[in-house]
């Protein structure tokens, strides 16, 4: 592990950037509970990060993260102080926070740190050397954060480091394999609504019109939703997110031409009501559905 002294070199921190983070003391522990604030609120902002946060102690956590705002300023910054930042990276991995969130989080610290000193100091000279000082430890923070964090999560090996990317790799090209063939399958199916809807269109100059302009409503219901599932569908193997949604959709469109059709053939009242029923419970599933996702972000 890399000591303190190394670190230091590596971002020339000097004995004079400490004096300046100390001179900036009672400044941050004037503003401690503006940090705090300004922190939580950000925190809150974000789905991801505001569902950890409900799962931990409010107070504790506001302590942690008050206490390592001051700490910073403390003017010593020693093997003891790096060991405190290695923790940290551990106590983020416990929690299943992603490292993402740390980098983004460490952006908004900087620069209520960096309007702190605008605010508060006119020499412009002063002020660059505040903003240097500041900029060093805050990334002296991140990199050791992220390390001890790279190091936690490698320990979570199955096999050894080489088989388990490979497995993971292979089960990814699988996928995505799987995906494929899905897409195209997809697509011939889509095809032969098509050929059903021409079909349907033969009923009407058949004579049988009613019957043909129903069931084509029908087909054509489900080349839509065809559309969307396939849209979907390549929008997730280009990365996106897969949406549940389409799918449940596109059962209640067959469901409906079942109903269309059902009606025309006057089916027994029996078979009607367990399709309306069905139909029924499928709607309150999409509604459902369409509430958790909404509260979901689109990443
Ligand atoms: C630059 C960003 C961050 C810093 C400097 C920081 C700092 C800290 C510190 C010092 C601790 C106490 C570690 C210990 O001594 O055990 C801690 C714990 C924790 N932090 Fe952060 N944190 C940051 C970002 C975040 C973010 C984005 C979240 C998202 C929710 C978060 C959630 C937590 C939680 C839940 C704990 C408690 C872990 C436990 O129960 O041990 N932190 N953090």
């Amino acid at each position: 592990m890399m000591k303190m002294q190394e670190l230091r070199e590596h971002y020339r921190f000097t004995d004079e950037d400490a004096q300046l983070l100390k001179s900036l003391e009672p400044l941050a522990i004037e503003n401690q509970e503006n940090f705090s604030l300004a922190f939580y609120d950000y925190l809150y902002g974000l789905p991801e990060t505001a569902a950890i946060l409900n799962h931990n102690n409010r107070e504790r956590l506001r302590e942690m993260h008050s206490n390592w705002f001051i700490s910073l300023f403390s003017g010593i910054y020693d093997n003891h102080y790096m060991n405190h930042l290695t923790r940290i990276g551990h106590a983020h991995v416990k929690v299943g926070l992603n490292v993402h969130f740390v980098n983004a989080a460490m952006n908004q610290i900087r620069q209520f740190l960096l309007n702190l000193i605008d605010n508060n100091y006119s020499d412009r000279e002063h002020r660059r050397v505040l903003r240097e000082a500041v900029e060093k430890i805050l990334d002296m923070n991140l990199d050791v954060m992220s390390t001890s964090y790279r190091e936690e999560e490698m320990k979570k090996v199955f096999l050894s480091r080489a088989v388990d990317t490979f497995l993971i790799k292979a089960t990814e090209r699988f996928t995505h394999g799987l995906n494929l063939v899905l897409v195209l399958a997809l697509a011939v199916v889509s095809i032969a609504i098509v050929a059903m809807f021409g079909w349907d269109m033969v009923h009407v100059f058949r004579g049988d019109v009613e019957k043909g302009v129903f069931t084509a409503l029908g087909s054509l219901l489900i080349l839509w939703m065809m559309i969307e599932l396939l849209d979907n569908e390549i929008k997730n193997l280009k990365g996106g997110r897969f949406s549940i949604l389409v799918f449940i959709g596109v059962v209640i469109v067959a469901i409906i031409r079942e109903i269309l059709i059902s009606t025309l053939r006057h089916d027994d009242l029996y078979k009607q009501a367990f399709l309306a029923a069905t139909l029924l419970i499928l709607g309150i599933v999409y509604y459902l559905v369409s509430l958790v996702q909404r509260d979901q972000p689109k990443i």
